[in-house]
């Protein structure tokens, strides 16, 4: 059987990045009765960079809002909040005393974070890819499912485990355990890295504030005016050419994710159209599909009670499946029961 994990952090407004490069597919997997999958609003990440607490308890009943009303099934999955969950923080205590700092510092989202918050650069931020790795191997995920820009971390993960596992082989054979599952990252092929929409060699992002991001909650007008702006080039044609035309190539992507096309379907849709035209179908494209979307969401939102609810059998079934595993690493290390 399949075990997909992923997270999102509620420390911005959800993206159009978001959804393509991971709810969306989250959504279709949460369906798929070969696939158990855990998804995780991760609220301890996101206090590794300074958050309103107002706006923190808003945002992780946002993000588990837009999982709902993007039509994740949580009969077959789970939905939960991380801070619910206890065995995240104590994986990652132990966890740390097995990845170097070294590894740590080479991370990317650690050197850009710490050049965008000079302020505040807290041994959080240098952690956080052990509290992710503890999110990961606390469910036994074979596949996780993320955007491109999480790959860096997916390895880490991967050589914390297996690190673990060689060094614990004696141990783990005569408990007759057979340690943590290695996982793999699933990147989509299409949207893995959605591009701002004016800065098309940026990534579209949650922190950034940029007339070129999309938020999942920008009205049809807003969402329109961003692609009717939004950056292409002097080629006049619509080319999947991610080195000379970013700006297009993005674009064509959104739109591919969106409808389910194929780079080679979508190309040939706007074969001999204007940029205002392809601009014009990729808009009504992202409308169509957020319309119904938001509409849900509106309703979600307000019933507080009920997203309690949800989170709260979420919770349970994590905490079934995750202290299992804390345990049994302990048990391996040493600790007296
Ligand atoms: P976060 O909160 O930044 O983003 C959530 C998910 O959205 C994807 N994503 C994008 N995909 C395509 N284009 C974009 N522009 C774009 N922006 C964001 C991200 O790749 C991610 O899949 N560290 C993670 C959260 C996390 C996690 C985990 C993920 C914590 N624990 C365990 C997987 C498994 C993060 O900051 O994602």
């Amino acid at each position: 059987m399949k075990t997909v994990l992923s997270g999102i952090q509620p420390s911005g407004d959800m993206t159009l990045g978001n959804y393509l490069g991971a709810i969306k597919n989250h959504v279709k997997a949460s369906k798929d009765p070969s696939t158990q999958s855990y998804y995780c609003v991760v609220d301890l990440h996101a206090i590794t960079v300074r958050q309103d607490p107002k706006l923190l308890r808003e945002r992780t009943y946002a993000v588990a809002a837009w999982y709902l009303a993007a039509g994740l099934d949580t009969d077959q999955s789970t939905l939960f909040v991380q801070s619910h969950v206890r065995a995240h923080t104590e994986l990652a205590w132990l966890l740390s005393t097995f990845t170097q700092i070294g590894e740590l510092e080479r991370m990317t989202q650690y050197k850009d974070k710490s050049q965008r918050h000079k302020h505040n650069i807290n041994a959080g931020l240098l952690t956080y890819p052990v509290l992710m790795a503890a999110d990961i191997l606390l469910y036994n995920a074979t596949h996780v499912p993320v955007g491109d820009d999480q790959k860096q971390h997916l390895e880490l993960t991967r050589d914390v485990a297996i690190r673990f596992n060689n060094h614990y082989k004696k141990e783990l054979k005569k408990a007759k355990q057979r340690g943590f599952i290695i996982p793999e990252p699933a990147i989509p092929e299409i949207a893995a890295r959605v591009m701002d929409l004016q800065y098309p060699e940026n990534k579209m992002s949650k922190s950034a504030e940029s007339a070129g991001t999309v938020l999942l909650a920008d009205t049809p007008k807003q969402i329109e005016k961003a692609f009717k702006r939004a950056v292409t080039d002097n080629e006049a044609n619509v080319a999947w050419d991610r080195a000379n035309q970013p700006g297009v190539t993005n674009l064509l992507g959104i739109y591919c994710a969106v409808k389910g096309l194929t780079p080679d379907q979508a190309v040939a849709e706007f074969a001999g159209k204007g940029y205002g035209d392809f601009k014009g179908t990729v808009a009504d494209a992202v409308v169509a599909e957020l319309e119904p979307i938001q509409q849900r969401f509106a309703e979600l939102i307000e019933d507080k009670a009920e997203l309690d609810k949800i989170l709260a059998k979420g919770a349970e079934k994590a905490n079934q499946q995750a202290q299992p595993i804390v345990e049994m690493v302990k048990d391996i290390m040493g600790f007296v029961k």
